[in-house]
């Protein structure tokens, strides 16, 4: 079987390490892949959103089956595309990708079907959304209703920084059309959860839980990012929570998007935060997280391509999808100054007795040698008994990783230690 993985980071790196376990498995292209991927696929230099050149190059190779990863080419309609030549993919069409796509979208479809989730205001002046931040409290939210890399929320703590976010947003145009319409919504609190989904549709899997670092500094400081580093599982995502989940949230969710004609089959990412009335959607994701992925790929004791092909055929309710009950942690290793401003281009050198534990993120080769090439450069994973254990092996591992320059959070896992010993 020859498969095609869109993206280039460190999520499609485990995606493909994890594709690689299937024996029918025979090639795995990664459009464009990177460095680290060179070593596990076979990375063709095509731009994940040049939809034009992936469903050329996917008819020209005689593709069997396309994995879609990043949110851009969902929303652009990759899968739609692919589909029309008959390549079946995992992944969503463009008119399910939009429950990531439009943060307006998502919102009001959280409200039609009482799903929770923080209350909100939908503008798209700049005025009218001045005016109401005079009359509410802080902090306050503000998103931007398109995609914007990760960095389209802000988190005003005064009328100032409110005023600031919507000038740069909806005038400054700093996220381009993304901010042509912005959220602003009630500040929640209470300890975060990720939890990605399998569904089809009709049958809806949550995969393990996890806990993902969003801000560059210690002690969760500084400004928010891709994500430093996971856990799995997430210690505050107990069985009871789970199932309040699945019938306030999962379940409705993926009612709510039939309801609308936009069926959603892939990877349904829901950001929840377990707020005092209960938990509550923050973000949803119409693909695997990143680095949520490097955490819960490697507890998945089931094969990868039998539950992604179950659910491109919608039979996922057949399908076993086991995870086992040891622990996994991942820490971020970024270029210093990530996620403002940073040098590329410094050497890497990564031990050989643990280079199956590195996933690279943002590396290339370069005469004959991976040098960094982006802010978040690779991922430290380990699997344990223990969160614990994990998270000493990984950080053990990361420490014989060199670069110049080079920058890890070192207090990864350590509210999630704390949660285990409270319970
Ligand atoms: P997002 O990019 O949508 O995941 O948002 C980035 C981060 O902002 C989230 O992981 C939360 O930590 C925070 N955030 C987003 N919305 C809210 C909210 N309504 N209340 C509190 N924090 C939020
Ligand atoms: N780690 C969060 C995301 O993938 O959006």
């Amino acid at each position: 079987m020859k498969i095609m993985v869109i993206g280039g980071g460190g999520r499609e790196h485990a995606v493909i390490k994890k594709l690689k376990e299937n024996k029918s498995v025979e090639k795995i292209f990664a459009l464009p892949g990177n460095g680290g991927i060179a070593a596990d696929a076979t990375c063709v230099p095509i731009g994940a959103t040049d939809i034009d050149g992936i469903v050329s190059f996917a008819r020209e190779n005689k593709i069997d089956y396309a994995v879609v990863t990043p949110d851009d080419p969902l929303v652009l309609g990759a899968v739609d595309a692919l589909n029309k030549i008959g390549v079946p993919c995992f992944g969503p069409e463009a008119k399910a990708a939009i429950i990531e796509g439009s943060k307006v979208f998502s919102k009001n479809l959280m409200k039609k079907y009482n799903i929770p989730t923080a209350r909100y205001e939908v503008f798209d002046t700049p005025e009218a959304a001045c005016e109401y931040l005079k009359t509410t409290t802080f902090p306050s939210v503000i998103k931007a209703d398109g995609l914007a890399l990760g960095k389209g929320v802000i988190i005003a703590e005064n009328l100032d920084e409110a005023l600031g976010a919507v000038d740069s947003m909806m005038k400054d145009k700093v996220f381009g059309a993304s901010g042509s319409r912005i959220v602003v919504e009630e500040f929640l609190t209470g300890p975060e959860v990720s939890v990605l989904s399998f569904t089809d549709g009709e049958t809806i899997v949550p995969m393990i839980s996890s806990m993902d670092h969003k801000r560059a500094g210690e002690g969760d400081t500084g400004l928010n990012t891709g994500g430093m580093g996971t856990i799995a599982p997430n210690p505050y995502y107990t069985k009871e929570i789970a199932d309040e989940c699945m019938r306030t949230i999962f379940l409705p969710t993926i009612k709510a998007m039939n309801a609308e004609g936009r069926t959603f089959k892939g990877c349904l990412y829901f950001g929840l935060m377990l707020t005092p009335d209960g938990p509550k959607v923050i973000e949803y994701n119409c693909r695997f997280g990143d680095p949520e992925t490097q955490v819960v790929l490697p507890l998945l004791e089931s094969d990868l391509l039998t539950v992604m092909q179950a659910v491109t055929n919608g039979k996922l309710s057949e399908t076993e999808v086991k995870f086992s009950d040891k622990s996994c942690a991942c820490v971020v290793m970024a270029s210093g100054g990530y996620p403002k401003s940073y040098k590329k281009g410094y050497p890497i050198t990564i031990p050989e007795e643990i280079a199956d534990s590195v996933i690279i993120a943002g590396a290339k080769q370069e005469n004959g040698r991976l040098v960094t090439d982006g802010g978040r450069v690779l991922n430290s994973v380990a699997v344990a008994d223990t969160l614990k254990d994990a998270l000493d092996k990984a950080y053990e591992n990361a420490s014989k990783i060199k670069f110049e320059n080079s920058y890890m959070r070192r207090d990864i896992g350590q509210r999630a230690l704390k949660a285990k010993e409270v319970k």
